[in-house]
Order: structure tokens, then C-alpha cells, then sequence
């Protein structure tokens, strides 16, 4: 039986052997420098096999893997590197057997809120309606976005997404619904626009409280009605995409203020997903540490098992205003900067490192003490004054704030006879 294969590898020379190969057994074949070129072609054709390289220039093969299945969840995927080293290997195979692959499953979190986010983004994936996703940098939103998308009846359409931040305001009306030819100066050919692309699919709006207000109102026209006219055109075309839209300043605040248009908003605001913050849910913590841990930890092949007590001291009371971006990235650091098998609190950022206030300074071997098991509990407590004090140098005031209690204790707990005459 003839099969379609798509090779993806940046080098030409290993791109078009294998291609040879896999051609002489009798299937079709297609190949793409890059991971973007690959899932591009993926998304247009049902391969049914995929041949990638682990080291792509432009996403690694673990996100090559991730996103390929989530366009053909059918397609086997076969991943090869030139760093061949079989540990690796392995620890790739282990991460994607725990990795969930369901979209639903990437959404990693255990928390209320975090559940209560999973249950909304099921229940309206499979409809048309228009989401709007708010919450502060770092909180998923683009995560919730592909979720919706993957989970919709639309999955196999585009879902094209437009950063509506990152391109300047004259810009976006032609980015958006596309251009002629001559349409402004240096638009050299006809040009569709995202919604164009977007037909049949989702569109997915990000930062849409950065727009400006008249692309705001030619915008909600189209989200009316599905019509639009290129730049420059004087067609009247027409999308059928299913809009999403993220956001992380205050929409509603913003209508009052009179920067966002009202009408626009309540069009967008139909089913709202507020991303909580990470603070509020530190439930989430260790579980989104342990996700990262062993993703970074396989993508630069490092064999780590975990946090010391210090280092989730640390991570646990830190407040993460960049949320879980910020918690991924500080785990990709430690995981660089690790020297042995455990992520210690010297290799997270200052920030993180100073949220458990200063480590204990430990203290030397020779000022441990053994106590045999079955010792009075008043001889242990006069042990270790004693030692606390051959430690502070006699200095009472310093022992009782080592151990914790007052400098009268000291007195009546080493000597109780003194006590009672004082
Ligand atoms: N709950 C989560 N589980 C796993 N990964 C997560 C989770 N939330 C966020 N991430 C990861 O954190 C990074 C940031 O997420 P995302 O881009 O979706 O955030 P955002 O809310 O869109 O942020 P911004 O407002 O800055 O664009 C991504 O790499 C994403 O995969
Ligand atoms: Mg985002």
C-alpha cells in the first residue's frame, strides 16, 4: 500500500535522501526546511506518516510532534536526530507517554479555577459562538484559544491567529481583509486577508483592547455580518470564520473610558474565560513545575529528578506576575544552570530566590550533635543548649534567638537550681 510521507529537515542533503529512500518504497512523498513549511503542508494534506528531525531552526521537535498531532491526530510521526544519542531517545518516548495529548490535556492544572476554565472551553468549543478571553500575560489564553479551536468541528479548517498589537494600525485593516493590487503604496500583488484565510475556520484576535477605534468599527461590521471589502476592492466578500478574541487590559474598562467601542464589545463578550492569575491558584505550582521540568529537561537533554526543599520553598512563595510563562522559563534556566541531578534555589532568578526570604546558613558537620535514641527529652533539650551556646560563643541572647525561645528559658533549662534562687 502507497502512503503519503512528509519529510521535515532543515539539512538538504539528509531532506532529499531520505526522500529518495521513501519514494523507491513506492509512496509519495513531500519534504520542508522547517517546522513551519511541514505543518503548513500538514494542515492541507492528511499525511499519513511524518519523518522529522529533532533540531529544527524554527520550533523544537517536541512542539513539531505536539502540533502535528493535533492537526492529524491519525499521522504516525517519526522523529530522528543527528545528536543521535539513544538516551535521549528514551527520555523523549517517556515524556510523550506522559505527556497528555488531548487539547484539553496541554492545559496542565488541577486548581478550581483551572477546572472550571476546561469545563467552559468543552462545553462552547463544539458551537460558533464568539469567546472572549481575558486575563493577564502569561495565563494560557492562546492556549485556551488552540484548545477551542482543536476541540470545534472547525479543527481541521485554519485557525489563524493575528496579533493585533503587533502590527502597526495602518497595517492591520489590510492584514485583515486582504488588499489589491495598488491598493496603497508597496502593495505589489493582491494580498488576502486573515479573515479570508480564516474561512471555514477560527480566528483567533489577540490583544484586540490594543485596536484602535475605526478599525474597531469595521471590524464589528464583519463580526455582524461575515462581509468585508478588501483594501482598494469594491467587493463585497464574505468569511465564515468563528472569531476568538484574548485580551489582557480590562475591556470593560476600557468601554468606560471610552476607548473601546461598547457595541464591539458585548459582539465579542458572548461567552467570557477569565485566565486566573497563578498566585491564585498555587495548587497549580507543582504540577506546572514538574510539566516544565521534564520538558525543558528532555529538549536539553538533561537528566534531572527534581527540587530540593529550598528551591520549592522559593517557587512556592513567589508571586508570579508573569505567570505560568514566567514559571516555564525559570524552570528552562534552573534546568541549564543545574550542576547536578536537583534543582537547587542557586540556580533560580534573584526574584524567585529572595521570595522565601534568606536560607538558613547551615551549619558545619561538626556542629551536629547525635542523640541516642531513648534519651530523656530534658537531657536532649540541655544538650543542645549547651551546644547551641559553645556555638554562639556564650552568648545566651544569641542561642535563645537560635532556638527560639527567651534568654530566661536558657537560664532555667541549663541550671533549674539557679532558677529557683533567682
Ligand atoms: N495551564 C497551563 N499548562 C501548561 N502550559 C501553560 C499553561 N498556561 C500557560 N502555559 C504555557 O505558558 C506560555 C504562555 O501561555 P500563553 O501564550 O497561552 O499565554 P497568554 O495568556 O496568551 O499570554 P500573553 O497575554 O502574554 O500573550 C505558553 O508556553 C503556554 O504553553
Ligand atoms: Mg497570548
Amino acid at each position: 500500500m502507497s502512503a503519503r510521507v512528509l519529510v521535515i529537515d532543515d539539512e538538504e542533503a539528509l531532506r532529499v535522501s531520505v526522500a529518495k529512500i521513501v519514494s523507491r518504497l513506492g509512496h509519495s512523498v513531500d519534504t520542508a526546511g522547517n517546522a513551519t513549511e511541514g505543518l503548513a503542508r500538514l494542515a492541507k494534506q492528511p499525511y499519513e506518516l511524518v519523518l522529522t528531525d529533532f533540531r529544527l531552526p524554527d520550533l523544537d521537535g517536541l512542539e513539531v510532534i505536539e502540533r502535528a498531532r493535533q492537526l492529524r491526530p491519525e499521522a504516525e510521526i517519526v522523529l530522528f536526530t543527528g545528536f543521535g544519542s539513544i538516551p535521549l531517545a528514551r527520555r523523549l518516548r517517556q515524556q510523550l507517554d506522559d505527556r497528555p495529548d488531548t487539547p484539553l490535556g496541554r492545559i496542565i492544572g488541577q486548581s478550581e479555577s483551572i477546572r472550571a476554565v476546561l469545563r467552559v472551553v468543552e462545553q462552547v468549543a463544539p458551537s460558533t459562538a464568539t469567546v472572549l478571553i481575558e486575563g493577564p500575560s502569561g495565563t494560557g489564553k492562546e492556549l485556551v484559544a488552540d484548545a477551542l479551536h482543536a476541540l470545534s468541528p472547525r479543527r481541521d479548517r485554519p485557525l489563524v491567529k493575528v496579533n493585533c498589537s503587533a502590527i502597526p494600525e495602518t497595517l492591520l485593516e489590510a492584514e485583515l481583509f486582504g488588499h489589491e493590487k495598488g491598493a496603497f503604496t508597496g502593495a505589489l500583488a493582491r494580498k488576502d486577508g486573515r479573515f479570508a484565510r480564516a474561512d471555514g475556520g477560527t480566528l483567533f484576535l489577540d490583544e484586540i483592547g490594543t485596536l484602535g477605534l475605526p478599525i474597531q468599527a469595521k471590524l464589528l461590521r464583519t463580526l455582524q455580518d461575515g462581509t468585508f471589502e478588501p483594501l482598494g476592492s469594491t467587493r463585497t466578500l464574505q468569511s465564515d470564520c468563528r472569531i476568538i478574541a484574548a485580551t489582557n487590559t480590562d475591556l470593560g474598562q476600557a468601554v468606560k473610558e471610552g476607548l473601546f467601542r461598547e457595541d464591539l464589545y458585548y459582539r465579542l463578550n458572548v461567552i467570557r474565560i477569565a485566565m486566573p492569575p497563578l498566585k491564585e491558584r498555587p495548587d497549580d505550582i507543582p504540577l506546572l513545575l514538574g510539566h516544565f521540568l521534564a520538558h525543558h529537561a528532555a529538549r536539553n537533554s538533561r537528566s534531572i529528578d527534581g527540587f530540593d526543599a529550598g528551591a520549592l520553598n522559593a517557587l512556592r512563595a513567589y508571586d508570579w506576575p508573569g505567570n505560568v510563562r514566567e514559571l516555564s522559563h525559570a524552570v528552562e534556566r534552573a534546568v541549564v544552570l543545574a550542576t547536578g541531578r536537583t534543582i537547587t534555589r542557586e540556580c533560580l532568578p534573584e526574584a524567585i530566590r529572595q521570595a522565601a526570604g534568606p536560607e538558613p546558613v547551615p551549619l558545619p558537620d561538626s556542629q551536629i550533635i547525635a542523640v541516642p535514641v531513648g534519651t530523656p527529652l530534658d537531657d536532649v533539650e540541655k544538650l543542645v543548649i549547651a551546644e547551641t551556646l559553645r556555638h554562639t560563643g556564650g552568648n545566651k541572647a544569641q542561642a535563645a534567638s537560635l532556638l527560639g525561645i527567651s534568654a530566661r528559658t536558657i537560664y532555667r533549662k541549663q541550671a533549674p537550681g539557679d532558677a529557683e534562687i533567682e
